[in-house]
């Protein structure tokens, strides 16, 4: 029996027993989100769960969709200006009264989760007085509006707070943003029951309606105490003192207002009743909402990563393939991760190197892993042994017989590249994708030296292969379709997030994170404290400290790096500008000995027995250090974050990079580019004032720190003609 509601995104199905189940199913979407049709559809279900209270036995909330309700319309959110701030409050209040008038109907309400519910799906199910999560593969729980620069406003802080306790409500809930498979949410306390079939789920629902004619939360009982106690306690008002604390150390200081507002919505909010907390979590929200981070984020971390996912720069019309077998060259430290990072993909492995026992070493790597990853619980004996049988280890180049894919990652050079690709190139398939995973190489060139330069393409991952999620493909000049299709598949097989970029010298990532390092180390040369430098990298929101960073790819590449391409620059007939962070490079290596981390000393000191970092050098202060410089912090943030910027744009403008959501996620995924700018072009499309404040900007530190600083023509030009960076 089914009547439609006034607004349909809900459906009411009333059954013989008394029970209404409400099923979420949006009809003019594929996932249910909390847009204005769910919202009226709320209000009216609510009105007639009143109505008819007296007939209605309990209720089931469900969804008709694959996921349960997949949370917030983002595409209406990223557009809340600051003008909307009271239209946010509104919508905010209105989700929350008609989640709160059928949780204190005086019925029994059931949540069946039957799939993914996160963030608004799972303050839905909050709101209900018992939670059944179906095991549903891939199925998501929790609260990730943190990691979209947002807090949950659908009555999701005042109610995990009351759930869990303030402590265990921020820390993993709220804060971390963690997604519980749902035997990890049962475990964490966020679901009640799981069910193994949606027959198994709906009968758990019934089952709880019937045992509980009368439920209420357990924070609408009389006398209820917030587990762990409130912060008015002595005890717990001892600790949160604490709480600020550690979220700065947390975030090293980086410009995130979400994690600060759910902080405070929680720990205001568990000190008054459960309306007021609902109110001031609406406040918190749209302050959020309202601001320039959240969009930033929501732009990065929601549409550019579904764009760059879903295949935006895979060329159209070629059908997906599958890679069955691989083959790797080279099983030093990146081939053995990507070795890992294949065979766990399901994927077979032939992992070649120069002798059997270097080969065996390479898949050693994939052991240690797996011991560590069974040590924690999160594989099986059974999968590591699947996952090791498919890794053969070999110095035989005829072992890659019949692999439709190979990825080199032998030592970074040509002749010796040249050498390994014509080894197999007549024992693969014929039709296999040939992928260099160099990191400095042109591609054009590699490909002279294979039959097929049509199939060959640049893999270039990241260190270590099995944590970072980016590949950055390199298109050299005659890399056909086919091949870019295959190496994208290849990439999204293995799980990874790919970005697509034309050839040139150091690809995207490589060649923009060059400039975050200089500008550390010319700050230095300037006389700036070294400890100010790497303060001034963390308060920017990177993730590495810049001169700890530098030491860590060792003085001398750059060095090497800066040679050829001054060499290139002049054989092209152009003028080779050093940069001012060339110097201080050149005396940390010729005059002090100190190469960086692999040469036991650099900008750092290491602690010879372990190799661990000591501190900053001593004699950074002695040789650099002036007393009487004065170069302003906040310039030397935006120094860091200006001449990433500002040579993406230039790469924009020579054709190496051809899509913004491209930059944006790769900047991020893959060079540390800090996420609350939403990437290195939504940095600019955001700063205060729109491209024109940046050009602005950028002149200012043009006049200040040199030329370096210039504004490129296209960004002079986007700015006059009022557009942003969009694809
Ligand atoms: P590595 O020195 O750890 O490993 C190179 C391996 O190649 C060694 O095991 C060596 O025995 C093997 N090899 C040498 N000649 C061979 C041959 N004829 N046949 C088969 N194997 C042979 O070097 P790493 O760091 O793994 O780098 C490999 C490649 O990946 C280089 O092109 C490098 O530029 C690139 N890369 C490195 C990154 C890094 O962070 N280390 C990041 C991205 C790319």
């Amino acid at each position: 029996m089914s009547t439609p509601t006034a607004a349909t995104a809900i459906r009411w199905e009333r059954g013989d027993d008394g029970i209404v189940t409400l099923v979420l199913d949006d009809p003019a979407q594929s996932a249910n989100t909390m847009n204005a049709a769910f919202i009226a559809s709320l209000t009216a279900v609510a009105d007639r769960l009143e109505a008819e209270r007296d007939s209605v036995r309990g209720v089931v909330i469900t969804s008709a969709k694959k996921t349960f309700f997949a949370g917030g319309d983002l595409k209406d959110m990223i557009k809340i200006g600051p003008g909307d701030a009271q239209r946010a409050y509104d919508t905010s209040m209105e989700v929350k009264r008609g989640l709160r008038r059928i949780e204190t109907l005086g019925r029994p309400v059931v949540a069946a989760i039957n799939g993914a519910a996160l963030g608004g799906g799972f303050e839905i199910a909050l709101a209900c007085h018992h939670r059944v999560a179906l095991d549903a593969p891939g199925s998501r729980i929790g609260c990730p509006e943190v990691t979209l620069g947002l807090l949950p406003a659908g009555g999701g802080v005042a109610r995990t707070v009351r759930l869990l306790g303030v402590a265990d409500a921020l820390l993993t809930v709220l804060l971390e943003g963690r997604q519980y498979a749902p035997r990890r949410a049962l475990e964490a306390g966020l679901v009640h029951e799981v069910a193994d079939s949606p027959e198994d789920m709906l009968a758990k629902a019934r089952a709880f309606i019937d045992a509980h004619p009368e439920s209420r939360q357990p924070w609408d009982v009389k006398g209820y105490k917030i587990p762990g106690g409130t912060p008015a306690h002595p005890k717990f008002a001892a600790e949160l003192p604490a709480y600020p604390a550690n979220l700065r150390k947390q975030l090293g200081g980086a410009p995130y207002p979400a994690p600060r507002n759910i902080l405070a919505a929680a720990v205001e909010g568990a000190q008054v009743d459960f309306e007021t907390a609902q109110i001031i979590e609406a406040r918190y929200f749209v302050d959020l909402v309202t601001g320039q981070t959240a969009k930033n984020m929501i732009q990065a971390f929601f549409f550019d990563l579904q764009a760059v996912n879903s295949g935006a720069s895979r060329p159209d019309g070629i059908a997906p393939r599958q890679v069955r077998k691989v083959g790797v060259l080279g099983a030093g430290m990146m081939g053995a991760g990507i070795a890992y990072s294949c065979a766990k993909a399901g994927i077979d492995v032939v992992l070649k190197d120069v002798s059997a026992e270097a080969a065996a070493k390479g898949k050693a790597y994939s052991e240690g892993l797996l011991a560590k990853a069974l040590a924690k619980g999160r594989t099986t004996e059974v999968q590591r042994d699947e996952l090791l049988a498919r890794i053969t280890p070999t110095a035989d180049p005829g072992d890659l017989a019949g692999c439709d894919a190979v990825i080199e990652a032998v030592f970074e050079d040509p002749a010796l590249k040249h050498k390994v690709f014509q080894e197999i190139e007549g024992i693969v398939a014929p039709d296999a994708v040939l992928c260099s995973n160099t990191s400095t190489l042109p591609i054009t060139l590699l490909a002279e030296g294979v039959q097929r330069p049509g199939d060959f393409i640049g893999l270039h991952f990241f260190s270590p292969v099995d944590k970072m999620p980016l590949v950055e493909i390199i298109k050299g000049e005659r890399t056909g379709d086919e091949a870019l299709a295959r190496a994208f598949d290849l990439v999204r097989q293995i799980r990874k997030t790919p970005i697509v970029v034309n050839d040139s010298r150091g690809f995207f990532t490589s060649r923009v994170i060059s400039h975050f390092m200089n500008e550390g180390v010319a700050l230095v040369g300037e006389g700036v404290e070294p400890a100010s430098v790497e303060q001034a990298a963390a308060q920017a929101g990177y993730p590495a400290k810049v001169l700890a960073l530098m030491d860590e790819l060792t003085l001398t590449l750059p060095r090497k790096i800066r040679e050829e391409t001054r060499r290139a620059v002049e054989e092209a007939g152009g003028t080779w500008r050093p940069h001012p962070a060339d110097a201080v490079i050149d005396r940390m290596v010729d005059e002090f000995g100190r190469p960086g981390r692999s040469g036991g000393a650099g900008f750092y000191t290491y602690d010879e027995a372990t190799g661990r970092r000591a501190g900053l050098w001593p004699g950074l202060r002695e040789h650099f250090t002036k007393p009487d410089v004065a170069v302003p912090f906040e310039d030397m943030k935006e120094r860091m974050l200006f001449s990433e910027a500002l040579d993406t744009v230039r790469l924009l403008e020579e054709g190496v990079l051809t899509s913004v959501a491209d930059a944006n996620i790769g900047s991020i995924l893959g060079i540390g580019f800090p996420g609350w700018t939403g990437g290195v072009l939504q940095y600019i499309n955001g700063y205060e004032g729109g491209l024109p404040g940046f050009v602005a900007r950028a002149r200012e530190l043009q006049t200040r720190y040199g030329d370096r600083f210039a504004p490129p023509e296209l960004l002079l030009d986007k700015a006059s003609k009022g557009e942003t960076f969009t694809d």
